[in-house]
């Protein structure tokens, strides 16, 4: 049976790659930070089979025990301060734990692997925040990075500590340039969450109006369940390399409004929708659109649905979620003024 140890298993994407690897057979422990997480019963809910450890990737000696539990075939660091707005407002944490985060985790395996780091297949999840200021349309795996967030920063030390360890010691280190990816499961700071999980919520009278940044960001939006199997089979090649992984296609925040306030039934959004000037990031990435023709080449991947399809799943998902007799809380709704 193939091991599997997951950082950021709390996270959208950590729960779809637990269940997909679970599905393959394998035994899969996801690494839960703090004292008390709260999110360690959903987990553990969602994921009977799942195998939880305590951990912190600010803190090599846990990385290291929690390597030598779980002795992994395959290492996936999802774990990450992973929301761009929040990482101006701390930007020392994000550099702490999603840049030093990586390097932390490369070193605890160089000690467990006794400086043998064939032996244990490294996922890194880059980002493409890390290509900020784009210097070319669409991106690929050699288009120059240039981060416009603390967060962005933190992705390219990672992508290239990681790149580094392959180079230096011979590491089987994968990083994932992964563009968006969304689902039911997104939290509801990061947009598709706030408008789908808002369009339902306007439907339903629970609420009149939302408060958005830039409604003219472009990103290239993909379904999350899709990217993790890609983590996957970039660990699955004979030879370690990093991937590009996107849809190719690239819409607006506009167009994310049109299609979630339709399905919801509210129809027109211009009258519920307010632009909030502290909802601008200090620095914009203003579009991305990924070519993720080496990952559709070498493995074999492609995205399945489109992104009409994600929205409307998403809205018909809060709409089900918001009319249980006991929804799932919004720690993080900005609509409350606590969060403002
Ligand atoms: N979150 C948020 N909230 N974003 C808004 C809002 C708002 O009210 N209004 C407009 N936007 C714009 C942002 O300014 C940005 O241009 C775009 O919507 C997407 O924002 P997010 O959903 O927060 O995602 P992101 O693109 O900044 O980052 C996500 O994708 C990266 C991959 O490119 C995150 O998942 C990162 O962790 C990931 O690496």
């Amino acid at each position: 049976m193939p091991r599997a140890l997951i950082t950021g298993i709390t996270g959208q994407d950590g729960m779809y790659l637990a269940e997909f690897l679970a599905g393959k057979g394998y035994e899969v422990f996801g690494l839960i930070r703090g004292q008390n997480n709260p999110r360690a019963r959903l987990v553990a809910d969602v994921i009977p089979s799942i195998r939880l450890l305590s951990g912190d990737l600010r803190d090599l000696p846990s990385l290291v025990g929690a390597l030598e539990t779980a002795r992994p075939d395959e290492v996936y660091n999802l774990g990450a301060i992973s929301f761009v707005g929040m990482s101006w407002r701390q930007a020392e944490l994000t550099s702490e734990i999603t840049g030093l985060g990586v390097l932390r985790m490369l070193e605890a395996l160089r000690i467990h692997t006794q400086g043998d780091l064939s032996k244990v297949r490294f996922y890194q999840a880059s980002s493409s925040e890390m290509f900020g200021k784009v210097r070319e349309v669409p991106q690929n795996e050699d288009t120059p990075f240039h981060p416009r967030s603390p967060y962005g920063i933190a992705k390219a030390f990672g992508h290239y500590i990681t790149v580094n360890y392959r180079e230096s010691y011979g590491a089987y280190a994968c990083s994932g340039i992964l563009f968006n990816h969304e689902s039911p499961r997104r939290g509801p700071e990061f947009v598709t969450r706030k408008v789908t999980r808002g369009a339902a919520r306007i439907a339903l009278g629970q609420q009149d109006t939302l408060l958005l940044g830039n409604i003219d960001a472009c990103r290239d939006w993909g379904f999350a369940g899709d990217y993790v199997e890609a983590m996957w089979l970039m660990l699955q090649q004979d030879e370690p390399d990093d991937y590009v992984i996107a849809t190719g296609e690239t819409h607006t925040v506009r167009d994310l409004l049109d299609i979630a306030f339709h399905r919801a039934g509210v129809g027109d959004w211009e009258p519920h929708v307010r632009q909030d000037s502290r909802l601008l990031r200090p620095a914009e990435v203003d579009t991305l659109a990924g070519d993720s023709s080496r990952a559709r080449e070498r493995l074999g991947w492609k995205p399945r649905g489109n992104f009409r399809d994600l929205i409307e799943m998403m809205v018909d998902a809060d709409l089900a979620d918001l009319t249980r007799a006991d929804p799932a809380s919004d720690p993080t709704d900005r609509e409350d003024p606590r969060w403002a």
